[in-house]
């Protein structure tokens, strides 16, 4: 196992790289990971409520998947990235509609002042953030989002009853062949750290249960075959206690640090 300051130092170096052309998300007849690819935008949607004039930042701009999405509900488009090609690829594609910012959000500041955003989305980045880079982000989200503004987040849960022989199994394929390594963490670990910066649960909503690993049992589980069945209990249970077990969780949190900055 590599030791965390070297997962991040690869982390850095990937994603810092990372053109358009290499970045993928292909569509997936796997109707488990389709279906958590979904929920993803109908919960930012959900939870978010996204109105014309609100100056929503989105974390991580990837392909510019949840821009694609908010740029039907808001007029200017923002978003962060560590990579300059994502960064260009997104303002090739929204022209004047977006404003990027080129920022190390593990180690650095934004270019944005104080009290700028009223809602921020991170899907898919803070599972690669290490934990000091984890208090950066917070620290800076607490900068720039207002008083009592949002912040709608993905993570992976430690709680998940096979998060360990998944988080095993993931880092040994992904060290193979050079992929950034993402953390399955206890959500206390989050908790602890936002709420340092002001930071308070609004919602929680569990994402999915579903899981690859190679055992009989979890192949016989999510057969497609029921898998209509299986997807409507994951909806319905995600809005249940039991999402403190689910694989993935999305939180949405209310910035109530009141600008200390
Ligand atoms: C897995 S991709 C997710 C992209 C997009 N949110 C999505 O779901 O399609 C992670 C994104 O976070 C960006 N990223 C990774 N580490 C970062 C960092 N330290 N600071 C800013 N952006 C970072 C990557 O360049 C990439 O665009």
């Amino acid at each position: 196992m590599l030791a965390p300051y070297k997962v991040s130092e690869r982390n850095t170096v990937y994603y810092t790289n990372l053109t358009a052309e290499n970045f993928s998300f292909n569509h997936s007849h796997n109707p488990f990971i389709q279906y958590n690819r979904d929920k993803q935008f109908r919960l930012m949607i959900n939870y978010l409520k996204p109105s014309p004039d609100d100056r929503i930042l989105c974390v991580g701009v990837g392909s510019g998947r949840e821009l694609e999405i908010l740029s039907n509900y808001v007029e200017k488009l923002y978003g962060v990235d560590i990579s300059e090609k994502l960064l260009l690829h997104c303002s090739d594609k929204f022209k004047g509609r977006f404003d990027g910012c080129l920022c190390n959000l593990e180690k650095d500041k934004t270019i944005y002042d104080v009290d700028y955003f009223d809602k921020v989305v991170c899907l898919n980045v803070l599972p690669y953030f290490s934990k000091s880079g984890m208090h950066n982000f917070f620290r800076e989200m607490s900068r720039i989002v207002q008083d009592n503004g949002e912040l709608f987040m993905f993570i992976l849960n430690a709680h998940f009853p096979v998060s360990e022989a998944l988080q095993k199994q993931s880092q040994k394929n992904r060290q193979k062949c050079s992929k950034p390594i993402y953390y399955y963490r206890p959500i206390s670990d989050y908790v602890n750290v936002f709420s340092r910066y002001g930071f308070v649960v609004r919602n929680a909503e569990g994402g999915d249960f579903y899981c690859d690993i190679n055992s009989w049992f979890f192949k016989y589980l999510f057969n497609f075959r029921w898998s209509k069945l299986l997807l409507r209990l994951m909806d319905f249970g995600g809005r249940t206690t039991l999402k403190r077990y689910y694989r993935s969780l999305y939180l949405t949190l209310t910035n109530q640090s009141y600008s200390q900055y």
